[in-house]
């Protein structure tokens, strides 16, 4: 393994000088690790009650923002020329050794997972569960995908006539870009560019221009793992920084989770020079999710489940709820027991344990979701107030006239609320279906016909019955959509690292 390494030393390495702008985005406060000390411990080593908590982080993410330094796209071309002549090396590194690198990653975040979930806290504010649930996912993409390397990748004999003997190998195509969202950017940061490593690809990782330190934390640790520099690269920075990388010939795969429009405009860019090489693409992007609930269903549960899942998170999740579709007979009494619901919602700051609700990322998530709820106040059927300091957007169920006037993704604690005619359900999905998008559904009732109906024509990657939306659990629930939502394959499931991967039939007449 290499010596340790900070993130700064990562930041100020001479390719990720591009990224000035990694770890400065808050430079005035000190990172809170010691509140996650181990000693304090309970089962996730936090003492919850600590007063100290509550304070010392309410400090550091309680305050105005301080703007990003601008990224100069400076030399992508150079991080990029790292990883390509690296990857014949890597390539030929033995996949039991890549994939133990993946393994010691794994137990390194759980080593380190209290000085990430800080820095989780501090940069993406998340709430505590939420970077509790970050590492964790981390970790479980690693020894999954390490797991997943060692059973799948292996040379594969193919039946053939005596004498003739084929084999398909299974290898990695040479650079891949990831690019990563700020909603989960330690998880999906370290999702995609495990999987693209472990099947034999070299990396340029480009992290979410909000939370660069959070992936420069990552890549020390992968680094420290045994996963040599050239093997992955680091470059933070925003747009321009993504577009030099995607339109980069070298580059040989792209694995993006963001928006739908940046996911197009990367499937251009890669098309755009007729002499480039036929790259893949894995675009995993938003939706807009609709939950239907029947007359069947258990209120308090639907009522639990809806407040997970539009409002945790800030709502700031792909796969949250954002369209709420309940039978008409029951609506009534739903939305007065759903608006109860919401007064109990704890809304502060993320490092404060107690906090269910933290503040969205950044000041232009905050004007666009702020402006839109503005817009709708005639509809709105129940908010709640929100601390006068801070990014914080009051949790809001806002009511729609028709399924069809919801037609984008509002990426925030908004929620939609209309309703469906008994004897509708295939009628009501099929209206969303048609909105394009294809994330995540989910189905409230307890009739199995209708769960039989729904999981026929839902057409969705994840589709969730009498539960919550949010949280796919990495080999449990394949993550993933289809439609304006992305080209699958599924992060976490069994098919994943394969579009990481070129195949090849070798056919010898013995
Ligand atoms: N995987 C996350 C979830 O399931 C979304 O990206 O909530």
């Amino acid at each position: 393994a290499d010596e340790r390494l900070s993130e700064e030393e990562i930041l100020a390495d001479p390719v990720a000088k591009i990224a000035a702008v990694g770890g400065t985005r808050h430079p005035s406060i000190p990172l809170p690790v010691e509140l996650f000390a181990p000693q304090r411990a309970n089962s996730m080593g936090i003492d919850l009650a600590d007063p100290a908590i509550l304070s010392a982080t309410a400090t550091a993410v309680n305050r105005p923002l301080t703007a990003a330094a601008p990224a100069p796209v400076g030399d992508v071309a150079a991080a990029i020329g790292r990883a390509h002549a690296f990857f014949p090396t890597w390539q030929a590194t033995p996949l039991d050794t890549r994939a133990a690198c993946l393994d010691r990653l794994a137990d390194l975040l759980e080593r380190d997972r209290d000085h990430l979930m800080a820095i989780c806290v501090q940069e993406a504010f998340k709430t505590i569960p939420d970077a509790i649930g970050e590492v964790r996912e981390a970790a479980d993409f690693c020894r999954y995908y390490a797991a997943e390397a060692r059973a799948r990748l292996r040379p594969v004999e193919l039946p053939g006539p005596t004498g003739e003997r084929n084999t398909l190998h299974i290898d990695g195509r040479g650079v891949w870009a990831t690019i990563a969202p700020w909603n989960f950017p330690l998880a999906i940061f370290l999702g995609q560019t495990v999987a693209a490593l472990v099947t034999g690809n070299t990396v340029v990782a480009k992290p979410a221009p909000q939370t660069p330190r959070i992936a420069a934390a990552a890549v020390a640790l992968a680094y420290e793992a045994g996963v040599p520099r050239d093997a992955l690269v680091l470059v933070p920075g925003g747009p321009e920084v993504g577009a030099a990388l995607t339109g980069d010939a070298r580059v040989q795969g792209v694995a993006f989770t963001g928006s739908t429009a940046t996911a197009k405009r990367i499937a251009r860019t890669l098309l755009e020079d007729e002499a480039r090489p036929i790259v893949p693409l894995i675009a995993e992007t938003g939706g807009i999710n609709a939950m239907i609930v029947d007359s069947t269903a258990l209120p308090e549960q639907v009522v639990a489940d809806v407040v997970t899942s539009a409002y945790r998170s800030a709502g700031q999740r792909c796969s949250a709820l954002r369209l709420l579709l309940v039978q008409e007979d029951i609506a009534d009494s739903l939305i007065e027991m759903l608006a109860g619901a919401m007064d109990l919602l704890t809304i502060g700051a993320p490092g404060d344990p107690t906090t269910d609700v933290g503040p969205v990322i950044d000041r232009a998530a905050y004007d666009k979701l702020m402006a839109y709820r503005e817009e709708v106040r005639p509809r709105w059927i129940k908010t709640v107030p929100v601390p006068a300091e801070g990014l914080f957007v009051p949790p809001t169920l806002i009511r729609l006239n028709a399924i069809e006037a919801l037609d984008r993704e509002w990426f925030g604690p908004l929620l939609h609320v209309a309703t469906w005619r008994a004897g509708e359900l295939e009628k009501t999905i099929a209206r969303v279906n048609a909105k394009g998008y294809g994330l995540t559904m989910g189905l409230h009732s307890r009739i199995a016909r209708a769960a039989e109906v729904t999981e026929a024509a839902a057409a969705v990657g994840n589709l969730y019955i009498n539960r919550s939306m949010i949280g796919a659990v990495v080999g449990s629930q394949p993550f993933g959509g289809e439609g304006l939502s992305g080209t699958g394959p599924k992060a976490g499931g069994p098919h994943y690292l394969y579009r990481f991967c070129a195949e090849r039939a070798v056919s010898v007449d013995t």
